[in-house]
Parts: structure tokens; C-alpha cells; sequence
């Protein structure tokens, strides 16, 4: 069957019906490509089309008139199919794995059970993994059978290869992309840093199927992303805010989503995202499949997910409880305000010990993270900070120093806390503790990654109390020593949850520092005291290297 025939773009709003009221041809993005070259919207010269409103279709309408789509890809292997049910509960009772919804597929306990075709098996054993983690073994069969999913487990268990390698299957089974189509699959992540790494973790396996990859994010120029999205890719994984720009203005659509990921999916349904979230997934078709994952899945955005989702199946790995990896041994410190800056000095004594260590250090605000930037830097000590309002150049170089361990601290907002994976952190210090204790367990998870251990060093102080009584219940289920002086705060709190609740915080660190804080990089040297002549005597530094 020719492309033409799977995929009749005339389908799209094929009787140039109205939605909602508003006449299709002039507002609705699912018809803009019909004007393209009718100089309505397009400037000259490769200019900027006018946004235009994002109008959700009338999918009741619609839907009958979309092309029909394959999403179940999965055969079960033959040894899958001949496991007991009896050994199946044992093997997920083994590996803590916990299952709702119904029609589950069993689990695999192998690569090669996984029923990858071998062009995508031969990457994952190119990277040397000795077995599929339980998300992975569990997250397969479920992705790959084209249900609407949700997948939770810890921090550093390969979520992302889980949802990765059934999105390759997906989109070879699919019509090849004809010009002005947008993407398969779309991910959604919360940071532009994370998009950037889910999309290193695309290239790496899709790259045997010739699949094209984009990633759109704010905070760069649009020039390069505009271009990548019209000469067409199978994935874009995007932040929301700037994809809805892209969307306002014409430059993709997401007529051809039929693979949706949302990567830390509880951010993305808080508070900061969900509108825009939702802006998006409008313009989705309704039957297309749904995929979200994380490692925390607070009750609260139980109910805001199940908008999103059709009959969902969904695996859990580890405690029913919100629980941190087990990697990862929980140090917390009660302290002052005013005692931070030493203690975070003699644990940087005791990291620097290893010369090879990695120490991410969060802080609350751009403004803290820059003061302890400043202060470890006078010190002598080779510290970099990350945080929003520095520009995405900036950010990139920061994280690129950090990755390499050019510049082994990092000082990071919440803008590092989830999804991040930077091989070699051993340390995590909470100069902070984070807003809410979900944000704990995705920074502390930024330490103890597949399968390698580190430590989380949390500074709490009375300001904290409010975290007490879950963090405490996180150690408790981690095994971890709790000190006397953090027992005291083990009292629930009472009203909504910070994040989620009524009334609770929404935004992220707004309203911080300002300052760009500029020129004052390029310590070279290895770990702590940079070897060539102190901190401030700098070759080069942010601003020269590009
Ligand atoms: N089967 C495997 N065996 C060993 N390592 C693996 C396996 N699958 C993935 N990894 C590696 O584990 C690391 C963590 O994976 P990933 O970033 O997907 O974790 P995650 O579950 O998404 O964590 P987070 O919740 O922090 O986002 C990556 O470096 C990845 O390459
Ligand atoms: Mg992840």
C-alpha cells in the first residue's frame, strides 16, 4: 500500500469542517500546511509565520476520518509463553514488581525474550548491559503492545530505554513521514537538558533504522530546530513551551503522533506544566498511545494522568510508598542556616579524597547557587553553576564540563533534578532540601545509577520541618539510619501537597537572581584546587570558548 493511500492527508479535516465555531482554514493548525505557499502565513525570506491559536480538533468528528494506525507490535516469545503464571508471580514478586490494570503482558527476563528485531537488539548489547532491568522487563511488553501505560520506578533503571526501544518498533511500522509531516512519536520532558539527553539515547538506538531525531527547546535560537523539524524526523522530543511555539507558528503538527511519552510525568501534570501539557496533547489523535513514566507517582496526579489515558496498564518497581533507590545511602545533617557553608566544604574534603568523584550540589535558589558557586570557587575549589537564568550556551558548557570532570562540582537548581544522568556522580549534597520530597528523591536519584552506589549528603534545617515526617518514611524504607535530631520532626503534616495541592506553589524558583555572572570561568585542573594558578586567574573562560 503506497504511503499516500495509509495516510490521506485530505483525511485531515477533510471537509474543511469548522471546529468549535472557528473557521478551520484560518485558525486551526491541522490545516495550516494547505496554506503553505498561499503567503497567508508564511513571510518571505524564511521569515516567522504569525502564531496562531492552537485549536483542539473536533476529535468525535475527526477521529473516523483518520487513517487507521498498527500499535500492538507484540509477540510474545516462545519461553514467555510457556513460563507458569506461577513462575511469572514469583519472578515479579522477586523483582518488586507491581501491576494494575488488566490484560497485562508477562514479563520478559531477557534481551532476547524482549522480541526487539535484531537490528535493535545488537545496540543494547553493543552497550554491554548484562540483563534488563525490572522496568525494562516489565515496561516492554507493555509499551510494545500498544496499551496506554504507566511506568514507575527508581531513579537510574533505565526508564528511558524502556520507552526508547518500543518507540523504535513503533515508528518502522508506521508510513514513512511524506514531506510536512511532523513526528511519530513525541516526547515530552520538563528540562531542556533532559530533552537533549533523551535524544542522545534516541540516536544511539535508532540510528541502525535510519531513524531521524529532533529535540526542541527553548532558551536557543529557532533557526536550527525549524529546519530539522521540516525535513522531517520520526521523534521530537520537546520541552512544552517552545513546541507550542512551533506548533503556534506552523512548523510541525502532531497529525502523526501515535507514540506519546511523558517523561517524568508527575512534572509534567503539575501545576508549571499541565496547561501546556494540555494545549498539546489536544492536538493529538485521541487513539493514538500514551506512555508516561517517573519515579515518584504521588497520588495527586493520579487523577490528572487517567484524563490522559485510555484503559491504562501500569508496572511499579519497588515500594507501593514513594521510595528513593536503595543505592544511595541518605545522610541528613540538622543544622543552621548558618553552618551550611562548612559543612559543605568538609564533605567536599571527604569527596575530593576520590579524585575521580562527581559532587552535584542543589540548592534553592539561582541566587544561592550562585553565592555557593562564588564562595567554593574563593576557596579553591573547581565549582560550576547551572540554573535558568543563565543562557542555554552557558547550561550546556556548565553540564559539559561537569559530564567530562573538567570541573567535577556542579551547583544546580531543581533545573538538575530529574533525569539527569551524568556517569560518575558519587555525591549529592542538598545544600537546600528541595520544595517537596518528590524533588528529594529525583535529586538524590542523580547518584547511585544503574547499579553503582553513591551517597546524599541533605542539609535540614527547622525550615525543613514540613519535609520531616516523608523523609524520614523515605529512610525508614531505604534502611537508613535516621539521627536523633531528625526523629524529632517525624510529624505529619497536614494539608495539601505543595506541589499538587490546593493552593500550593506552582512556579519554580521565580523571581531569583538575576545576574548573569559571567567571565568568571575556565579553572582547569582536576579535582578541588585548580592547578593552574587558583580560580580567578582564568584562561579563556565562558565567553572565549565560543
Ligand atoms: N539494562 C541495563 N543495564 C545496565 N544499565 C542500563 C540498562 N538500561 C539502561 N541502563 C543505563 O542506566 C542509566 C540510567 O538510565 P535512565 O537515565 O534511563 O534512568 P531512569 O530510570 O530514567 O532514571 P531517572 O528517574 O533519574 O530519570 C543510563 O546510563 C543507561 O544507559
Ligand atoms: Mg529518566
Amino acid at each position: 500500500m503506497s504511503r499516500d493511500d495509509q495516510f490521506n492527508r485530505n483525511n485531515f479535516g477533510g471537509r474543511g469542517g469548522d471546529y468549535r465555531g472557528n473557521r478551520s482554514s484560518d485558525r486551526n493548525s491541522y490545516n495550516r500546511d494547505r496554506n503553505n505557499g498561499g503567503g497567508k502565513f508564511q513571510s518571505y525570506r524564511g521569515g516567522f509565520s504569525q502564531p496562531q491559536e492552537l485549536v483542539k480538533p473536533n476529535w468525535e468528528e475527526e477521529l473516523p476520518n483518520l487513517p487507521a494506525f498498527e500499535k500492538n507490535f507484540y509477540v510474545e516469545h516462545e519461553s514467555v509463553r510457556n513460563r507458569s503464571d506461577a513462575d511469572v508471580a514469583k519472578f515479579r514478586q522477586e523483582n518488586e514488581m507491581t501491576i494494575y490494570g488488566h490484560d497485562i503482558p508477562k514479563p520478559i527476563t531477557s534481551f532476547d525474550e524482549a522480541g526487539f528485531p535484531e537490528y535493535v537488539l545488537k545496540e543494547v548489547k553493543a552497550e554491554g548491559f548484562a540483563a534488563p532491568t525490572g522496568i525494562q522487563c516489565q515496561g516492554w511488553p507493555m509499551a510494545l503492545s500498544g496499551r496506554d501505560m504507566v511506568g514507575i520506578a527508581a531513579t537510574g533503571s533505565g526508564k528511558t530505554l524502556s520507552y526508547c526501544l518500543p518507540a523504535i518498533v513503533h515508528i518502522n511500522a508506521q508510513p514513512l513521514l511524506a514531506p510536512g509531516d511532523g513526528p511519530v512519536v513525541l516526547v515530552l520532558a520538563p528540562t531542556r537538558e533532559l530533552a537533549v539527553q533523551i535524544q542522545k539515547e534516541c540516536s544511539k538506538f535508532g540510528k541502525s533504522s535510519r531513524i531521524r531525531n529532533t529535540c526542541v527547546y527553548g532558551g536557543v535560537p529557532r533557526g536550527q530546530q525549524i529546519r530539522d523539524l521540516s525535513r522531517g524526523a520520526e521523534i521530537v522530543i520537546a520541552t512544552p513551551g517552545r513546541l507550542i511555539d512551533m506548533l503556534e507558528i506552523g512548523k510541525t503538527n502532531l497529525k502523526r503522533v501515535t507514540y506519546l511519552v511523558l517523561d517524568e510525568a508527575d512534572r509534567m501534570l503539575d501545576m508549571g506544566f499541565e496547561p501546556q501539557i494540555r494545549k498539546i496533547v489536544d492536538q493529538i489523535r485521541p487513539d493514538r498511545q500514551t506512555l508516561m513514566w517517573s519515579a515518584t507517582w504521588p497520588k495527586e496526579v493520579k487523577q490528572l494522568a487517567a484524563d490522559y489515558l485510555v484503559d491504562p496498564i501500569q508496572v511499579q518497581i519497588g515500594s507501593l510508598e514513594l521510595s528513593a533507590s536503595h543505592d544511595i545511602k541518605q545522610i541528613i545533617e540538622v543544622i543552621t542556616e548558618f553552618e551550611k557553608r562548612d559543612r559543605l566544604a568538609k564533605h567536599l574534603d571527604i569527596a575530593s579524597q576520590d579524585q575521580d568523584s562527581k559532587v552535584l550540589v542543589f540548592a534553592s535558589t539561582k541566587r544561592t547557587c550562585d553565592d555557593i558557586t562564588q564562595y567554593l570557587r574563593q576557596d579553591g575549589w573547581s565549582a560550576l553553576a547551572i540554573h535558568g537564568d543563565k543562557d542555554q550556551r552557558e547550561r550546556d558548557w556548565v553540564l559539559n564540563e561537569f559530564k567530562t570532570g573538567r570541573s567535577p562540582i556542579m551547583v544546580a537548581t531543581d533545573v538538575a533534578a530529574r533525569g539527569i544522568d551524568v556517569k560518575g556522580i558519587n555525591y549529592v549534597i542538598n545544600y537546600d532540601m528541595p520544595g517537596n520530597i518528590e524533588d528529594y528523591v529525583h535529586r538524590i536519584g542523580r547518584t547511585g545509577r544503574a547499579g553503582a552506589k553513591g551517597t546524599a549528603v541533605s542539609f535540614f534545617t527547622e525550615a525543613n520541618k514540613g519535609l520531616g515526617a516523608s523523609l524520614i518514611s523515605i529512610m525508614r524504607e531505604a534502611k537508613q539510619e535516621i539521627p536523633p535530631e531528625l526523629a524529632q520532626y517525624d510529624r505529619k503534616q497536614y494539608g495539601g501537597h505543595p506541589r499538587y495541592g490546593r493552593g500550593g506553589y506552582g512556579g519554580r524558583g521565580r523571581g531569583g537572581y538575576g545576574g548573569r555572572g559571567r567571565g568568571g570561568y575556565g579553572g582547569r585542573g582536576g579535582y578541588g584546587k585548580p592547578r593552574e594558578g587558583g580560580w580567578n586567574n582564568n584562561r579563556g573562560g565562558y565567553n572565549n570558548r565560543y
